[in-house]
């Protein structure tokens, strides 16, 4: 026995420093009761705040009735939070797969769009993040993700975000299933390209039979002041991936298409054991009636704006990239000793691989009040930022 304590955790995790164990809202508070304004919501997971008493009220209610049964019967609150979500979703999408994970979201997207073409390429962005699972990880294009195994898994290609030529090439090359983009690219940055390539995307996939794949991940669920990025510029893809703000806070993910891919899928070609469970169920049900009732798509298309003005005056404020509440701010210097900078004055923040530029993904729910909060805050920090960065005033 050693006296030293030693975590039994794999160490694989960058943390802030420190234990969160309560949160109300847009607040969370650890351990010894301060507290943090939560601009980074788990990672754009807790969409309708931390602890929504609707979401808690039907959490409560259920977990007492029922935690879990399999999809070998019909599940509880399954097929109304299916309903839910085709009923907000840009026509033709309209089949709903509940998974575990964002990544699994993904793989199922791919699979999907495989079985559906019967072809077997698939061609990603770069700066494209899809999961850490093998399939999502081989679709990545950030390639420091696709260390490991990743990288010998065949048929991907990617190209320059923003460049319709170069994915019309990779298509003209034959045997793509699906062509793989994240709106907002969130991990690259918050890097989103213009109308023009999504519409170019779109008809090219039309033209050589692949299918267009959206990862809205952080897009969706009303981040970016609708309820999924498509059908922004008229675009609407074959499949999308959803998982993080999905059910507030349980592990959730769905992968979505149309009647026509569904129309391949046969009983048996895809399965899970825990997806869309009825506590899973219930807290997607749970979100989406959150979102419609407390009208939080408009709250973020009119707040976000104020937001990110305020934002781009500061003099260490290079750019303010994303859209809605998915917000990259390119700093004169680095993201992480913002981030620190704003930690200590109690509000949480995210990097991103893009070491200038920090990630702001608070809940949908932040207020007017909030934003005033996080401004003051900001403003103090981006004081000493500017200083030890040497930002010119
Ligand atoms: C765009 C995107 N896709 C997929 C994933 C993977 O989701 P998960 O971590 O739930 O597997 C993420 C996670 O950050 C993501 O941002």
């Amino acid at each position: 026995m050693t006296a030293e304590l030693k975590s039994a955790l794999l160490d694989v995790y960058k943390r802030m420093p420190v234990k969160i164990v309560r949160g109300q809202g847009a607040w969370v508070y650890d351990e010894s009761g301060a507290s943090y304004l939560d601009m980074y919501a788990g990672h754009a997971v807790t969409s309708t705040g931390h602890c929504h008493p609707h979401l808690v009220q039907a959490l409560s209610a259920q977990i007492q009735k029922l935690v879990f049964y399999s999809n070998a019967v019909a599940v509880e609150h399954q097929e109304e939070a299916a309903a839910l979500i085709v009923d907000e979703l840009p026509s033709p999408l309209s089949r709903v797969f509940f998974v575990n994970s964002g990544a699994e979201a993904v793989e199922n997207c791919l699979k999907m769009a495989r079985i559906a073409t019967g072809k077997q390429r698939i061609v990603g962005f770069e700066g494209g993040f899809h999961g850490r699972t093998l399939g999502a990880q081989a679709a990545t294009g950030l390639s420091k993700y696709r260390k490991g195994l990743a990288e010998l898994i065949p048929g991907h290609t990617f190209v320059p975000f923003g460049d319709a030529t170069a994915v019309a090439v990779a298509l003209a090359a034959g045997d793509v299933a699906a062509v793989i983009v994240e709106p907002v690219q969130g991990l690259a940055g918050a890097r989103t390209a213009p109308p023009e390539f999504f519409r170019a995307i779109r008809a090219l996939c039309d033209q050589h039979g692949a299918l267009l794949i959206y990862d809205e991940m952080q897009t969706g669920f009303g981040r970016t002041g609708s309820f999924t990025f498509a059908p922004r510029y008229g675009v609407v893809p074959d499949l999308m991936s959803f998982g993080k703000g999905i059910a507030s806070g349980l592990p959730v993910g769905a992968a979505v298409t149309n009647e026509k891919v569904a129309a391949t899928i046969r009983p048996g070609d895809l399965g899970t054991t825990f997806g869309g469970g009825p506590l899973a169920s219930a807290a997607v049900r749970a979100t989406i009636e959150i979102l419609r009732s407390e009208g939080i798509y408009a709250q973020v298309a009119s707040r976000a704006p104020r937001l990110r003005q305020a934002l781009s005056v500061f003099p260490s404020v290079a750019e303010v990239r994303g859209e809605g509440y998915l917000i990259g701010l390119k700093l004169h210097g680095t993201a992480a000793s913002m981030q620190r900078q704003l930690f200590d004055r109690g509000v949480l923040t995210g990097t991103s691989d893009d070491p200038a530029v920090l990630r702001l993904m608070p809940p949908l729910t932040l207020n007017d009040e909030q934003i005033d909060h996080f401004l003051e805050q900001f403003a103090r920090a981006e004081r000493v930022f500017r200083e030890t960065s040497k930002v010119p005033s």
